[in-house]
């Protein structure tokens, strides 16, 4: 299969056996275009950007750049700020727009089936500013509970909203989310750290004020990732971090800022990261990329019936839109000695509450085993998943 051929990782071998890596909504692994980008950037081109006027740095300058044009395509989106991940992009958000935004009694509504990183900060925010955070109940059927979405919005000046969830692949109905929102004049931020891998978002035709994601989760190298905000909330906005490459004029007086993205990217970026990333969007671009996920999905599908069948309890409902992560119990094997028993096979799955507590909390339980499938993978691997798994449940369970 060609698209596997390009990953040199998916050749090696764990205790013995072939990899078969299911750990995607972890992170996914890197095409050798990737591998190359990166390697040439700093056997040829390493420099720092923006500040001198030779050649290599103006190399690193342009590698560093395209990439956020690349991403400005790739998105349909005019700001495209970069960040050193989903997490960075949201504490953005809450230092910046939060702090000058909100203020005691303001309300920001999330969702009960957020990620750590689209909690934490806006916890941290409410106890400074006393704001009052609204969560959204996950209901039985693993969606969102609209209606109290719905009688939450009065008052609200935010909505944090998570794509896609990490833990049960539902994709959420951003669209009724957003023009909600909207209708009363809240802002809207979407954590689309697992919405981006699967699915080719259009940044201004969906609407959402701010939209969070990681390169890493597509292929593209760790340490760096995106804010996109809407042209006209970005003109409001003020730097949070100061420090060298945000400011315009610095006296011992005061600073004026840059006006453009560069404002709230202070300090040397992730260059090679940069260009790693535009490798991995150009590998990306050659497939289509729908057409894998229908793939994909009904692979996860095919995955999910396989677990109710062998009465493993399923979270996730696995429709067209969803991503292809299967998060699962089984009734005797702890999750962590089942996640240790693949390992010895081969296979990476992940284990543990996956930053999702409070999802996890309303689920119940205080742990899945988690399947999360990508491009390079194939049904072939997920019948050896599912044969393994009988194996292991004849032996252990
Ligand atoms: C839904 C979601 N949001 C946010 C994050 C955080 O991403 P990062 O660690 O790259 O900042 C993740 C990572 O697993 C995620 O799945």
């Amino acid at each position: 299969m060609a698209i596997r051929d390009d990953f040199p990782i998916l050749k090696r071998e764990v205790n013995g056996f072939p990899l078969i890596y299911l750990d995607n909504a972890a992170t996914t692994q890197k095409p050798q275009i990737v591998l190359d980008a990166m390697n040439e950037y700093y056997t040829s081109s390493n420099a720092n950007v923006h500040r001198a006027v030779h050649t290599l740095a103006g190399e690193a300058t342009e590698g560093y750049e395209t990439c956020r044009q690349q991403l400005k395509n790739w998105f349909n989106a005019e700001r495209v700020v970069m960040t050193s991940g989903t997490t960075e992009a949201i504490n953005l958000v809450a230092h910046s727009w939060g702090r000058a935004n909100l203020s005691a009694g303001d309300v920001i509504v999330l969702t009960e089936m957020e990620h750590h990183s689209d909690i934490v900060p806006w916890q941290m925010l409410a106890e400074e500013r006393k704001i009052e955070l609204r969560y959204i109940p996950v209901l039985e059927d693993f969606t969102l509970d609209m209606d109290i979405y719905a009688a939450s919005l009065e008052g609200a000046k935010l909505v944090c909203v998570v794509h896609t969830s990490n833990v049960l692949g539902v994709r959420n109905p951003l669209e009724d989310i957003i023009q909600m929102a909207h209708a009363n004049d809240t802002l809207v931020l979407v954590d689309a750290a697992q919405g981006v891998p699967h699915e080719r978002i259009d940044f201004q035709e969906c609407g959402a004020d701010f939209m969070a994601f990681s390169a890493h989760k597509m292929c593209g190298p760790t340490g760096i990732g995106a804010l996109l905000i809407d042209s006209e909330v970005f003109e409001t906005m003020q730097p949070f971090m100061g420090g060298g490459d945000m400011i315009e004029t610095v006296t011992v007086d005061g600073s004026t800022y840059q006006t453009d993205e560069h404002k709230f990217e202070a300090g040397t970026p992730r260059i090679a990261e940069a260009v790693g990333w535009s490798a991995a969007l150009d590998w990306m671009s050659k497939l289509d990329l729908k057409k894998e996920h229908q793939r994909l999905i009904k692979i996860a599908r095919w995955v999910a019936e396989q677990l109710r069948t062998m009465g493993m309890s399923v979270y996730g409902r696995h429709e067209e839109l969803d991503s292809a992560v299967v998060s699962f119990l089984h009734p005797t094997i702890h999750s962590e000695d089942l996640a240790h028993l693949f390992d010895s096979r081969g296979f990476a799955v992940r284990t543990g509450h996956h930053c999702a507590q409070p999802l996890l909390n309303r689920l119940g339980i205080a742990s899945t085993v988690r399947a999360s499938f990508y491009l390079y993978n194939t049904i072939e691997e997920a019948q050896l998943f599912i044969e393994q798994l009988k194996e292991i449940t004849e032996r252990f369970g």
